[in-house]
């Protein structure tokens, strides 16, 4: 990438015979909030602590704005971290905690003063400053983490699972917060979670990570409408799997006769061969049921199972085989148990997966 700020050049990381990180190359452009996302044990960890100094990658270069930094320690490289085991000091009050970088850096006292009380106005924390952390709630305390890791101003904010331990209101109140200081401060932020909506929701861009690797990094609408393989289908969002066998490509359609026996079209992003196996991905909410103005793939099913979810309804219905989940908005009357109904879905929302 040509306007890339951080890069990461064939990095590897090993502990002892274990590869965490596996030869894995990375851009990130100046301003952009990406996040990683991946099973446990995937590296993600990893790899933001070789990128704030904590780790050294065992082959490979870290660049930052076209410098190496992969020699420096964490303190030169002046990057913000939020880790959740990263925790604030409990002997000293907020606004110890928040100069404390600011104090390591030799600033002056009384600029110390100015750039804590703008620190925790940001947070809005500044009524807060003369508590020890034991007296705030857990997102009080995260969004004092928060001030300390943005008040010597970094241009890159590293956090791994910040909001993990709130609870679901906070941190959907802490999540606007960021994306808010993401845009006003136009920092480089690099954002470890597990939480998928919250990738989805804050993200530029989304990396999947599996065994060490990026297995697609993309915008999240390119990381859940086209998936590129089986595991990042199932990775983001619900998706049903089929299996089929090319029997027709015709300029960007591939024609995919089903194991069950029906024939249905999908696009395709890269040519496939005629006699060519495909597995193919189908959001469940893409698939209507009875629909008035059915899509061109449309197969016979029957309702095997409903269940009612408040906004929508999770069908399960059987056809070709196979039990399609399909999440059914509730403006239309819903199917009954046993039905005989017709499953539609265009071919542009079907995708082949690796
Ligand atoms: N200091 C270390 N010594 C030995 N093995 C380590 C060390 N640090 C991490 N690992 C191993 O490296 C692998 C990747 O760990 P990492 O913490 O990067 O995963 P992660 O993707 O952050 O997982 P999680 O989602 O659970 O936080 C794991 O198998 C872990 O046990
Ligand atoms: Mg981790």
């Amino acid at each position: 990438m040509s306007n890339a700020f951080i890069n990461f050049d064939k990095v590897s990381k090993s502990f002892g015979i274990v590869t965490v990180v596996d030869d894995l190359d990375l851009s990130i452009a100046k301003g952009e909030f990406v996040s990683m996302l991946g099973p446990s044990g995937s590296g993600k960890t990893t790899l933001l602590m070789m990128l704030a100094g904590f780790e050294k990658p065992s082959s490979g270069a870290i660049s930052v704005a076209g410098k190496r930094v992969d020699g420096l320690p964490p303190y030169k490289r002046n990057m913000g971290v939020v880790f959740q085991n990263y925790a604030l000091f409990p002997h000293m009050t907020v606004a110890e905690n928040v100069a404390f970088p600011l104090k390591m850096r030799g600033v002056s006292r009384a600029e110390i003063a100015e750039r804590v009380g703008k620190a925790l106005d940001m947070v809005q924390l500044g009524v807060f400053q003369d508590r020890r952390p034991i007296q705030l709630s857990g997102g009080q305390q995260q969004r004092v983490a928060l001030a300390r890791a943005l008040v010597f101003e970094p241009e890159v904010v590293l956090m791994d699972e910040p909001l993990g331990a709130l609870d679901k209101k906070l941190r959907e109140q802490m999540q606007l917060d960021i994306r808010d200081l993401h845009r006003r401060l136009g920092l480089t932020i690099v954002f470890v979670t597990h939480d998928q909506t919250e990738a989805l929701t804050m993200s530029d861009r989304i990396a999947i990570f599996n065994h060490g690797k990026i297995e697609q990094i993309g915008t999240p609408a390119q990381i859940y409408d086209s998936p590129r393989t089986q595991f990042v289908a199932e990775f983001i969002g619900e998706t049903n799997l089929i299996t089929g066998v090319v029997h027709k490509a015709t300029d960007g359609l591939l024609s995919v006769r089903l194991d069950g026996g029906a024939t249905i079209d999908v696009r395709a992003s890269a040519p496939v061969e005629p006699g060519k196996q495909v597995k193919l991905s189908i959001r469940p909410e893409r698939i209507e049921v009875n629909s008035a103005t059915p899509a061109a793939n449309r197969l016979k099913a029957s309702v095997s199972d409903i269940v009612y979810h408040g906004d929508h309804l999770q069908l399960r219905v059987r056809s070709e085989g196979k039990d399609f989940i399909v999440k059914a908005d509730r403006k239309a009357a819903p199917p009954e148990l046993g039905d005989q109904v017709v499953a539609s879905f265009s071919p542009e929302q079907c995708w082949i997966v690796a």
